[in-house]
């Protein structure tokens, strides 16, 4: 057991999903996996592992925001062992050619700041996706025919943003999307020498202003899930 997570030791597999919200980490793990059973639920911040295929997985919810999703990968990673850990998410669009639903895998994410700017300071280090993670991404969304874009992404320390020039910035400089959480999450595998990649659904769009219903929010989520779990065992 660490602070944050309860699961007893081995009770986390090596291969770990990670979606900000804890229900829907239950909802994936009770949907897509076999002989499931709850390992954490420290602070509401439920954790299952299960098998997908005959492989063991964990769907570890990290809550909103890279300070907690630091959290609980530093704990995933350094005390129970994780190797691969796939963030699946949702996302503002940035781009005109960004539509609503469309799969969006995080090859880089760019930031104002991240729980790491201590250790890095002067330096901007570049957070980027694992290879091997992110080609079997993109093999696993072009099969299912979901649209795709893979590129940047801006990993923002602030949903309710004071500074759209910033946000015009990052649309300038082709970003795709805004999420909390990617960059702390590929600064920390780089870390750790593990492998990480962000799966991200467009749920808003910050320059159309449109927004995914709650029906169609469940629908992509699945999809993450899948292309997610293809990926990491590929
Ligand atoms: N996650 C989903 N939509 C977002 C947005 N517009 N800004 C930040 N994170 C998000």
């Amino acid at each position: 057991m660490t602070i944050h997570i309860g699961a007893k030791p081995g009770e986390i597999a090596e291969t770990v999903l990670m979606p900000g919200d804890p229900y829907r980490a239950k909802w994936a793990a009770e949907t897509f996996l076999d002989d499931v059973r709850r390992v954490n639920d420290v602070r509401g911040m439920l954790g299952f592992t299960g098998t997908w295929r005959g492989n063991r997985v964990t769907i570890q919810g990290s809550g909103m925001g890279m300070p907690s999703l630091s959290i609980y990968a530093n704990e995933l990673i350094r005390d129970y062992g994780a190797k691969t850990l796939i963030r699946i998410g949702s996302c503002g669009a940035m781009q005109e050619k960004v539509q609503i639903r469309d799969i969006i895998l995080a090859m880089t994410a760019t930031t104002l700041s991240t729980p790491s700017r201590g250790i890095f300071r002067e330096v901007n280090f570049a957070p980027c996706a694992d290879w091997s993670l992110l080609r079997a991404a993109v093999a696993a969304t072009e099969a299912r025919g979901a649209p795709l874009h893979v590129g940047g992404i801006y990993s923002s320390d602030v949903f309710y943003d004071e500074r759209p020039d910033l946000n015009e910035q990052m649309t300038r400089h082709g970003i795709l999307g805004v999420e909390m959480e990617a960059a702390e999450l590929y600064i920390l595998a780089a870390r750790h020498g593990v492998r990480a990649l962000a799966v991200l659904t467009v749920s808003d769009h910050l320059l159309t202003h449109e927004a995914l219903s709650a029906e169609d929010r469940e629908q992509s989520f699945g999809d993450m899930v899948e292309i997610a779990l293809e990926a990491a065992f590929d």
